[in-house]
This record gives C-alpha cells, structure tokens and sequence, in this order.
C-alpha cells in the first residue's frame, strides 16, 4: 500500500551505495534508567547497518567533536527539561556544532495517552545555542518499581504513564530520515 511504499521501515536500513563515503557519526545521550540509551543505541546501530561508523559516547565523556561529520544527540526529559549531561554537551560544543548537521531527539512521555502534552520545542537543544536539523520527540518507558520512591512521587504529580511505549519502527524511521539527508550533502 501506499504508506508501506514511503515509510521504508524495514528491518535493515538500505546499505551505502559504493559511490557514496561512510560517515562518521557521534550518537551521544543522557539516561536515567536506561530507555533512551536503549534508543541511542538502537539509531546508532542502524547507522552502523547502513555502512556508517557511529560512536556512542555519553555526553560527558566526549572531549572533541572535531572528527565527526554529523552528531545526534539526545535526551531523557525529567521535569520537562533534558538532563544535565546532554545539555552541558550541547553548550560546551555549541561553537564547532554550529558547522556541523546536529539532529536532536528527547525520550519522554510526549505522545503517550493520558500524559499532559507537552510543546517539544520548549526542552532540549532549542534552549541551547544550537540549532538541530530536527529534534524528535520519542514515547518512552516508565517502570515504578526500577524507580526511588522519591521519583515515584515526582513521577505521579508529573502524570507519567506506567508502560514501554517505544516505538521501534518510528525510531527506524526517523533515523532513516538522517541517514537519507546525510546522503545528499
Ligand atoms: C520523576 C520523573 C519525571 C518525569 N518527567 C517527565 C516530563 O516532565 N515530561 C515527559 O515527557 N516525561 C517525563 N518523565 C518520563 C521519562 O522521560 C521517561 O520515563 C523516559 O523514558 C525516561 O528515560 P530514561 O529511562 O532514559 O531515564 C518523567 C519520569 C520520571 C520518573
């Protein structure tokens, strides 16, 4: 069907083609309790499936992002804010990002049912100096009993939804999206 024919959200994301150069690319994020780290890691093995070297480092180990020639970077949203480390990145790098392509991507509870809605464009990177090709908002995952009773609380009063509402092909997808305009610079 039609949408099948343009939403190529495969298992394996189509391969470089020999006239094209691999890609050196930094996937950075910060996590909690693991669920954006799960999809940091997903994007950058899809980016590796695709004939690209992807390097995931977390925000506050990256010394230099002079040899990449693209990064993503990403974040768990607490608060309605991105964590320290993926926002620290962000204004330490700001300067060398401004020449490079950045896409932006926060795991949270935007776009899961009963949750508050929330304007992406009010958290991460737009708060920054820098300006992302995109920043992307992903459903995450909410597990109490991983969690203090403390976060418990907060968790409660911030109207989190108990659940893993990841969603792996739209995560593909997006990362498809990158990996289609990175081929055309
Ligand atoms: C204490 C607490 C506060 C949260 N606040 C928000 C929030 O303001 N907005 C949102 O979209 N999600 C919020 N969430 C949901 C988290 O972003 C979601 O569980 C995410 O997947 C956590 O990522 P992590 O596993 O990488 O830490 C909150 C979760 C907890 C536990």
């Amino acid at each position: 069907m039609y949408l099948d024919s343009v939403r190529d959200v495969s298992a394996t994301p189509a391969r470089l083609s020999a006239t094209l150069i691999a890609m050196h690319i930094l996937v950075t994020a910060s996590s909690k309790h693991g669920s954006t780290n799960e999809v940091a890691d997903a994007i950058a093995r899809r980016l590796e499936d695709a004939g690209h070297t992807a390097d995931r480092i977390a925000p506050e180990d990256v010394t230099s992002v002079d040899t990449y020639d693209a990064v993503i970077c990403g974040s768990a949203v607490y608060i309605l804010q991105w964590m320290d480390g993926a926002h620290d990145f962000m204004d330490r790098f700001s300067a060398q990002l401004e020449n490079k392509p950045v896409w932006a991507f926060s795991v949270g509870m935007n776009g899961v049912p009963k949750h508050a809605p929330q304007d992406p464009t009010r958290i991460g990177p737009l708060l920054t100096r820098v300006s992302a090709i995109d920043l992307h908002s992903f459903a995450g995952r909410y597990t109490p009993s991983l969690l203090s009773l403390r976060e418990r609380s907060v968790a409660r009063l911030a109207g989190v939804v108990e659940g893993d509402f990841r969603n792996w092909d739209e995560i593909n997808e997006w990362t498809d999206s990158i990996l289609k305009d990175l081929e055309q610079r």
